[in-house]
């Protein structure tokens, strides 16, 4: 059986690390949707786009190949054939990604590679419209978001972990304007699906969360599943 779990959230929720887990105690992929925008972001930057411009984002995009692999478990980034994982972390790719992900142009372009993927195989996608636009039949929604703060917090610690220097009223700043960019763009604004569990994470460990994601799954997919066998 192929079952499609949709994480979505705000940046810093801890979408990635908790639906990474989650992925792992299933035995199914992880899709960094998020590693998708922001490979794309790459290209525009290396490409030297103008951000304010929309047209240009749109023409430029469609030079970018984008394709995934798994290797030992990891997803792997290819942007035209190079692997691009090392550089997608930056912050400043970040941001570039939540500006050019608003575009149209670059949305349609990645819209059927995460179809395509969670069609194939059981998969934990995370990203921002998953629950709402990719997958709007995927068998559990979870909508994890966090305060602000607590969210520039964690990133704060992930900077300095690898030994960046980083500021943490600049970084809420950031998490803020991008919140802000990511809610309320036209296109696949970020919002929790009708269907989609809220869970907030500011008073929770990663271990709670990934235990309350999963006992979601429990209840929506295992005991679903034998409550139909056992009608049929
Ligand atoms: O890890 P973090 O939450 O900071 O960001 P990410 O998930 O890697 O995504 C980077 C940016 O890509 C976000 O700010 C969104 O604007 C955009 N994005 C999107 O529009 N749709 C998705 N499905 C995933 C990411």
């Amino acid at each position: 059986m192929i079952y499609n779990i949709a994480i979505d959230g705000p940046a810093g929720a801890g979408k990635s690390t908790i639906a990474k887990k989650v992925a792992r105690e299933l035995s199914c992929v992880y899709v960094d949707t998020g590693a998708m925008y922001r490979a794309m972001a790459l290209y525009l930057l290396r490409r030297n786009v103008d951000r304010e411009n929309p047209e240009e984002i749109g023409e430029v995009c469609q030079g970018a190949e984008i394709s995934i692999e798994y290797k030992n478990g990891e997803q792997i980034v290819l942007l035209n054939g190079e692997n691009v994982n090392p550089f997608l972390r930056r912050e400043e790719v970040g941001n570039m990604a939540s500006v050019s992900s608003a575009n149209p142009k670059v949305r349609e372009k990645l819209l059927d590679l995460q179809r395509k993927l969670a069609a194939s195989m059981s998969v934990v996608m995370d990203g921002r419209d998953i629950g709402t636009t990719i997958l709007p039949n995927a068998e559990v929604k979870i909508y994890l978001t966090a305060s602000s703060l607590t969210r520039a917090e964690r990133r704060y610690l992930e900077l300095q972990e690898k030994g960046l220097s980083c500021d943490l009223e600049e970084i809420r700043k950031d998490i803020e304007e991008r919140d802000s960019r990511d809610m309320n763009r036209e296109i696949s604004p970020l919002r929790q699906a009708e269907d989609a569990v809220l869970v907030d994470s500011s008073e929770m460990t990663i271990e709670e969360v990934v235990k309350c994601i999963l006992q979601i799954f429990h209840e929506k997919v295992i005991l679903s599943d034998e409550v139909g066998k056992n009608e049929g």
